[in-house]
């Protein structure tokens, strides 16, 4: 299964938003996607597949439609072009907060997902540690910031214990439904950052041990099994 990690393009939008509707609450409309990569287009990464055998088994979202010529043409949102699915994006941007213009240039994680059979393979990791680059190398981001929901425990190992991000406050009622956020914060070192630098691994850090079947559990009580993949 071939995966790809590639800078995100205008052609990606579609698919990009379908994968956040899929995997978050925080929604975005078309144009706030344009934005991001019309403004900051080296920020934005994707990750994608050829492997088509194991998403024709997942054509809910296939939409038939009929072309000018009256032939039936299969419309999946999960498919940038034919034979290259989407499975994992991060968006991402240069804080153009007027108020803020006295900081630093610093940048900004909007949204980072990762389609659910392509979990715990490393993709949000290497999603991140791509745009933390670009940011740094391309638009000399000091420092980047993101919000995370305080029951989010994927995203909070992810920025916390791998990316080594800190928590900077608690955001009351940062989100819609009235949940608390992290407010996150990593300085950027372009040293630390360079792919060539990165340790992974048994020594790298104390990892805390994950419990796969406290994880699962947890996944099924809140979307019932039938929507579980595992
Ligand atoms: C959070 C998310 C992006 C992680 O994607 P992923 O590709 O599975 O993450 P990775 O495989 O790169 O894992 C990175 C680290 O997080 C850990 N991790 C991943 N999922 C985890 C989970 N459910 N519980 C605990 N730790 C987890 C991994 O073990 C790895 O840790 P390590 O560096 O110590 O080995 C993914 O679960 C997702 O898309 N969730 C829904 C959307 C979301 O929450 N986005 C973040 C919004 S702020």
């Amino acid at each position: 299964m071939p995966i790809t990690i590639r800078r995100a393009t205008i052609d990606d939008i579609i698919c990009m938003q379908n994968a956040n509707l899929h995997n978050l609450p925080e929604n975005y409309m078309m144009k706030y996607y344009m934005y991001h990569i019309l403004s900051w287009p080296e920020l934005s990464f994707v990750a994608t597949t050829t492997d088509i055998e194991v998403e024709s088994a997942d054509s809910s979202d296939t939409l038939d439609c009929t072309d000018s010529s009256g032939n039936t043409v299969k419309l999946d949102p999960t498919y940038v072009r034919p034979g290259e699915k989407l499975i994992g994006y991060v968006l991402a941007k240069m804080n153009d907060d007027p108020e803020q213009a006295s900081e630093p240039a610093n940048g900004h994680i909007t949204s980072l997902s990762v389609m659910r059979t392509y979990r715990r393979m490393g993709l949000a990791e290497k999603l991140m540690r791509q745009a933390l680059l670009a940011l740094r190398e391309v638009n000399g981001a000091t420092y980047v910031s993101l919000h995370v929901r305080q029951s989010n425990r994927a995203a909070l190992h992810l920025y916390r214990d791998t990316l080594k991000f800190e928590v900077l406050s608690i955001e009351k009622s940062y989100y819609q439904d009235g949940e608390d956020a992290y407010s996150m914060k990593k300085m950027l070192d372009i040293d630390q950052l360079r792919i060539a630098n990165y340790t992974h691994g048994p020594n790298d850090t104390q990892h805390e041990e994950d419990d796969l079947k406290s994880d699962l559990l947890e996944d099924i009580l809140k979307e019932g099994i039938d929507n579980i993949t595992v």
